[in-house]
């Protein structure tokens, strides 16, 4: 039977890339797609939400949600430098016919998830505002939820720092509150952090593979990530190719079997110098410090399998192509 899913994004080159994933997967059903503020400013992550649904056939409904971080009276910028001033690497975008859902991404939420009780697995790539949102609007959809998957947080594994300081991922410390309450929440809860999205890498010679044998989506795909691809190598990240971020938060749900998981309560600092730092409190660890108590266990990808995770993103564009 396939699976539940509401995606929570914000559109975003590899926003856009975990989306394709979704959509061609043949045991996956999008229940809904919920965007958010963060690579771009919500009006157009919410227009590149609509106008990748169109592009990829999607049936479910996009619902915009949030402008800005809980509590917060700036509107954000965006990172246009590394996802291009469209949220889309600058390609092209035609008119968007397609019509956002009249409900906020929180109500919408909450709607899918009490019309599906035990059924609904939220991917949730961008800042945590809506989820956050959707549990103040109504506490009791947390165990309602099947389970939820998070692109978000760097734990200091593997040699990875975060990607906005050297503790902070930028999804967390877009909203370091939202990311804390969505943590602390009881529902079953994995996050997939920067210590295996950067163990992940698209190649130049990839991404030609793909664009080769995957037809009008694989062209997509290729013509979608040169400015991403680009800001990797100016930043001397990856000389040849990108990290895959959003589409590693999908493979957790669909094959959690290519990650390895640290467990226990996580904790985000929400301001100083170490603002959206997560903090793994490893189950049965011993401390005199009191602010991990009484919040549920989450999974923490601390591992993964990069070919087989890459090999199962190249297979199933490949076999979905359109
Ligand atoms: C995360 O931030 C955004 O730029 C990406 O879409 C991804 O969700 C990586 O830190
Ligand atoms: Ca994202």
């Amino acid at each position: 039977m396939a699976q539940k899913i509401l995606y929570d994004t914000d559109p975003g080159v590899d926003d856009a890339m975990a989306l394709l994933l979704l959509a061609r997967h043949p045991e996956v059903e999008l229940v809904g797609i919920t965007s958010v503020f963060g690579n771009a400013p919500i009006e157009t992550t919410t227009r590149n939400a609509l106008y990748l649904k169109q592009l990829f056939g999607i049936a479910a409904p996009v619902a915009r949600g949030a402008a800005k971080a809980l509590g917060s009276a700036e509107m954000p910028a965006g990172a246009a430098f590394v996802h291009g001033d469209n949220g889309l690497g600058n390609i092209p975008i035609p008119e968007v016919t397609a019509k956002a859902d009249p409900r906020p991404a929180a109500q919408f939420i909450v709607d899918i998830v009490r019309a599906h009780p035990g059924e609904v697995t939220i991917v949730a790539v961008g800042r945590m505002t809506n989820l956050a949102e959707a549990l103040a609007l109504d506490p009791g959809i947390a165990p309602l939820v099947k389970a939820v998957s998070v692109m978000g947080g760097a734990f200091g594994r593997n040699g990875h720092f975060g990607n906005v300081t050297p503790v902070a991922e930028a999804n967390i410390i877009g909203d370091p509150v939202a990311a804390d309450i969505v943590f602390g929440a009881r529902w079953p809860m994995t996050i997939v952090g920067l210590d295996v999205t950067h163990e992940s890498v698209m190649t130049d010679a990839y991404m030609r593979a793909l664009a080769a044998e995957a037809g009008t989506d694989g062209a997509f795909l290729w013509e979608v990530s040169r400015f991403y691809a680009g800001f990797y190598t100016k930043s001397q990240q990856y000389l040849d190719g990108f990290a895959v971020h959003d589409s590693s938060a999908v493979a957790a749900v669909l094959h959690p079997e290519f990650f390895t998981y640290a467990r226990g309560p996580v904790r985000v600092i929400a301001d100083g110098i170490a603002s959206g730092q997560t903090i793994l409190r490893p189950e049965g660890y011993y401390d005199r410090a009191r602010d991990w108590d009484g919040r549920p266990s989450c999974n923490v990808a601390v591992t993964v399998d990069a070919a087989a995770f890459l090999r199962f993103y190249r297979d199933t564009i490949i076999d979905g192509a359109r």
